[in-house]
C-alpha cells in the first residue's frame, strides 16, 4: 500500500468515522485531465508563455455553467506556480482571485490587493487602489492574472454598472501589461457586447462544457472519464462505473456535469465505507442520489438499481413532465 493510496480492505467491517471522513475527502480531491480540461490547460499555458516580454499580451475569456470544472482547472494551473520569497520580496507568478458577490470595481481591486498581500487592501479610493494594484503587480513579478467568478461584477444589471465595470476592466488590462484570464458564467459575456473596445482585448473566448453523450465518441469520452475516476476511488476494488449500464445511469443522473458526479460519488463513498464494502455498488448510488436534490431538474428520476435502464426513454419522460408543467403554469 503506497502513500497515495492508504485505503485498507474493509472486508465487511464498517470503516471508522475517521476512515469514512478520509475516504470522502479523497473523493472531493479527484481531478482527471479529461480532453477538454487538457486542451484548455494548454491554451492557458500558451497565453502565459507567449505573453512573456510581449507588448500587448493576449487575454482570454473562459465561460461555462456552474460545475463544469472551471475553477478546478484554474486553481490547478495556479498551483503549478507557487509563491516564492526572493530577496525579501514575494514573487507571485500567477495571481488567482475571485470576484465577491455583488462586487464593484473597487471591491475587485481590494480583493486583488488582498491576494497580493497588501496589508491596507481596503484603504483608498478606487483610483488609488487601482494604482497601488499596478505597483504590486510589478513588485510581485506577476506574469498572469486570473479573475474567477467574473459574473459577480455584473450582478446588478444596470447600464451604469455595465458601463463602469467594462471601463474599469479595459483600463486594468491595458495598465497591468500581463495577460488576464476572466472566467465566469456564460451570461457574463454580455459585457463584451456592451463595450467593443473591451471585446477587442478579449477576442479569445473559450467555453468549457460538461460531457455530452449522443455520439459514440462522446459516450467513449464520458466512460473513459468514469474509468479514470473509478481507478482513483478510495476502495481496494473497482466499482465498474464505466460499464455501459452504469455509465448510462450516471450520465442521466448528472447530465454530464463533473460537480454532480462528484457529489453522488462523495455520498456513495460514505455509504459504502460505512457498510464495510470495498467498492461502490448500485444500492449506494441509489441512496446517494436520493440524498441530493437538483433544483433545476424537478422531474429527474432515480436511475440506479433499475433493470434494463433506457437512457433515451428516461430523458424523454423527464422532458414530457417538464412540458406538462409549463402548460399548467
Ligand atoms: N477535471 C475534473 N475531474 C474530476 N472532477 C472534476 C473535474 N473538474 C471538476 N470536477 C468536479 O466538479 C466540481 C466543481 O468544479 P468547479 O471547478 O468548482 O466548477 P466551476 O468552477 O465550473 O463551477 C469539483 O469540485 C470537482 O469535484
Ligand atoms: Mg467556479
Amino acid at each position: 500500500m503506497n502513500e497515495q493510496f492508504p485505503f485498507k480492505r474493509l472486508n465487511g467491517i464498517p470503516a471508522s468515522q475517521d476512515d469514512v471522513r478520509r475516504r470522502r475527502e479523497h473523493v472531493k480531491k479527484i481531478v482527471i485531465a479529461h480532453p477538454d480540461y487538457s486542451n484548455l490547460l494548454s491554451e492557458i499555458e500558451d497565453i502565459h508563455f507567449y505573453s512573456r516580454g510581449s507588448v500587448k499580451p493576449d487575454s482570454l475569456f473562459l465561460s461555462g455553467v456552474a460545475g463544469v470544472g472551471k475553477s478546478t482547472l484554474l486553481e490547478e494551473y495556479t498551483s503549478r506556480f507557487p509563491r516564492q520569497i526572493v530577496n525579501n520580496n514575494t514573487v507571485i507568478p500567477v495571481l488567482y482571485s475571485t470576484v465577491p458577490v455583488g462586487a464593484t470595481p473597487k471591491s475587485v481591486a481590494s480583493k486583488l490587493l488582498y491576494s497580493l498581500g497588501d496589508p491596507a487592501y481596503e484603504k483608498g479610493t478606487e483610483i488609488s487602489q487601482t494604482s497601488r494594484l499596478m505597483n504590486f503587480i510589478k513588485k510581485c513579478k506577476v506574469e498572469l492574472i486570473i479573475i474567477d467568478e467574473f459574473q459577480h461584477l455584473l450582478d446588478r444589471d444596470t447600464q451604469h454598472v455595465l458601463n463602469k465595470a467594462s471601463e474599469w476592466v479595459k483600463s486594468f488590462c491595458d495598465e497591468a501589461g500581463v495577460p488576464i484570464i476572466l472566467c465566469g458564467f456564460p451570461e457574463s459575456k454580455k459585457i463584451f457586447k456592451f463595450n467593443s473596445q473591451l471585446d477587442r482585448r478579449f477576442l479569445m473566448k473559450l467555453t468549457m462544457e460538461g460531457f455530452h453523450y449522443y455520439t459514440r465518441e462522446e459516450q467513449i469520452e464520458f466512460r473513459t472519464f468514469l474509468k479514470s475516476i473509478d481507478e482513483r476511488l478510495p476502495f481496494v476494488d473497482r466499482s465498474s462505473l464505466a460499464s455501459k449500464q452504469l455509465a448510462d445511469k450516471l450520465y442521466y443522473a448528472t447530465n454530464g456535469l463533473p460537480s454532480h458526479l462528484n457529489k453522488i460519488l462523495y455520498e456513495a463513498t460514505g455509504l459504502a465505507a460505512k457498510s464495510g464494502n470495498d467498492s461502490i455498488d448500485e444500492n449506494h448510488l441509489y441512496d446517494a442520489f436520493n440524498k441530493l436534490e437538483v433544483s433545476t431538474r424537478p422531474f429527474v428520476s432515480n436511475p440506479f438499481t433499475i433493470k434494463d435502464f433506457n437512457i433515451v426513454g428516461a430523458f424523454e419522460e423527464e422532458l414530457k413532465n417538464n412540458e406538462a408543467t409549463k402548460k399548467i403554469i
